[in-house]
């Protein structure tokens, strides 16, 4: 890729740009998710021209009781986040943002939305509306069933055409996501539901497909006679800051693996889709995660390694134990760190161990995949023990890029053999889970694509994996192994690896 597509790319990743109106409405519009991420999003389509000259961006809310005093947070918040605030930019993104004062429990705000929509409808035809769903989860299912019960579906549409888009958790285990699942498709068309893992808006992420299936070299050798291990990992150096309350009944297991780490897995190890269509993918994804629901935990646990972060010294910082972080119950079993090892029962993929870890308070904030070939088999060299494994990197963040080693003989050298690196390489254009994670995610809800977005299928049967891997460690057999915060996890976790000759790439 030469530098000025790369330019391009990055600073508009969207070559299409997005025509006609939409209406925005946004249920939780005063709280951290619209602050920290939506808002800073939607100025960024506006700087890009991404979006039209007119929309609407119609944030809901308690607590603020006017548009003016909304805008003022909203610009406060902004300019907290960048350098400095464009004023072409900011005029065009607030004179298309409305505030309304909406208290979810109370009916009669729900009419005066209707009233809203109506009168709005009368100035302008709208094409596409979008439902945003940025509350605490325990509400997704009320306000969709108020949005039906009001009528506020098809105001100014022929039929109900309407987009919802749900924010994570969605549910808590199969039964609660399900029960949600079911409320939210009796209102919405599931063609129509948006459900959303920001780890699919990640750059690195949309190109494992492209790497993957866009290389013969990667392509031919994707499967068991080549491949030896693949590792995925996400480490996190932050604790579970002000989330404990939600956090404890999480944790890494359903804060990380039912959603993102699942939906890594699942786009490494599928089949080939048909096609390059959102359903399609949707498909091989779902082939995955259903042979995982089927995996006899009992044959896995000894190779799942539980962990929670305990007090350490950093320097001069005292680094708090989990069990002393805020709405954390100070004899609170909660893992924080998971590691283990599984196989897919599958022709692609029998026999190669395929290794997850994930956890809060290590050393350094970190994502990638680790990809390593065989390198076993009877060559020329195979007597050299200076030959190494090709191993394929994709690096999440907070590096993106990918890195393949290889072996060459060292110049100069009697027939010397040496691993070098190819590496493509830059510091992440995303960083974590910022804005720019949600830009592309809400250009494509608004064009109506949903190849980043997780289908009822993917959701339903990482559950079923999810719900089975949680009881399993609940189990009071399964060791709960205590980590300094900020070292790199339990020992154990290297001796997983240890134990099969492996090490761990992160
Ligand atoms: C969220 C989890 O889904 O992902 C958080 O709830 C976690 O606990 C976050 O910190 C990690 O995202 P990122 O983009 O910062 O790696």
């Amino acid at each position: 890729m030469n530098t000025k597509t790369l330019e391009r790319l990055y600073n508009n990743p969207h070559e299409k740009n997005i025509d006609g109106n939409f209406q925005f409405i946004l249920f939780g519009g005063t709280g951290d998710l619209a602050h920290n991420k939506i808002m800073p999003a939607f100025y960024n389509l506006v700087e890009k021209d991404i979006l039209p000259q007119h929309f609407t961006l119609l944030a809901t809310g308690r607590r603020y009781s006017s548009k003016k005093e909304y805008l003022d947070a909203i610009y406060d918040s902004l300019n907290s986040k960048k350098k400095e605030v464009d004023n072409r930019v900011w005029q065009v993104l607030s004179d298309n943002i409305e505030y309304f004062e909406l208290n979810f429990k109370d009916d009669n705000d729900f009419m005066k939305l209707k009233k809203y929509f109506a009168d709005q409808s009368k100035n302008n035809k709208i094409y596409n509306r979008i439902f945003y769903m940025a509350t605490a989860p325990e509400f997704f299912g009320e306000i969709a069933e108020k949005l039906k019960k009001f009528d506020l579906l098809n105001v100014g549409f022929e039929d109900n055409d309407s987009k919802l888009v749900i924010e994570k958790p969605f549910g808590h285990d199969l039964k609660s996501a399900e029960k949600l699942n079911n409320t939210l498709t009796n209102i919405f068309q599931e063609k129509n539901i948006y459900r959303i893992d920001h780890y699919l808006g990640k750059e690195m992420i949309q190109n494992i497909m492209v790497i993957r299936l866009s290389n013969p070299i990667f392509r031919s050798l994707w499967n068991t006679g080549e491949i030896d291990n693949i590792q995925i990992y996400i480490n996190e150096s932050e604790g579970v800051k002000d989330r404990g309350k939600y956090y404890d009944d999480a944790g890494v297991i359903k804060d990380m693996f039912q959603n993102h780490m699942l939906q890594i897995l699942s786009l490494i190890t599928m089949e080939e889709p048909d096609d390059l269509s959102s359903k399609s993918i949707s498909t091989r994804k779902v082939e995955v995660l259903k042979e995982l629901s089927k995996i006899d935990i009992e044959s896995i646990d000894e190779h799942i390694v539980r962990g929670q972060y305990i007090f350490n010294k950093y320097g001069d910082d005292e680094i708090k134990a989990y069990q002393d972080e805020k709405n954390i119950p100070d004899d609170s079993e909660t893992a924080t760190f998971i590691a283990l090892k599984l196989f897919l029962d599958n022709e692609r993929w029998n026999d190669v161990p395929i290794y997850l870890k994930s956890g809060k308070r290590l050393k350094k904030k970190e994502a990638g995949i680790a990809v390593e070939f065989n390198h076993d088999f009877h060559n020329s060299y195979s007597e050299n023990s200076e030959v190494q494994s090709n191993l394929l990197k994709i690096m999440i963040q907070p590096d993106e890029g990918v890195s393949l080693r290889f072996n060459t003989r060292k110049p100069g050298s009697n027939n010397k053999i040496v691993p070098v690196e190819m590496e493509f390489c830059h510091s992440a254009h995303q960083l974590f889970n910022s804005p720019e994670n949600y830009e592309g995610l809400i250009h494509d809800m608004i064009e109506g694509d949903k190849t980043l977005f997780t289908s009822w299928e993917e959701v339903y049967y990482s559950w079923k994996f999810i719900d089975k891997f949680q009881t399993k460690c609940n189990n009071e057999d399964l060791k709960l192994y205590k980590y300094p915060a900020l070292s790199k996890g339990p020992e154990a976790a290297d001796e997983l690896l240890k134990n099969d000759d492996r090490i761990w790439w992160d």
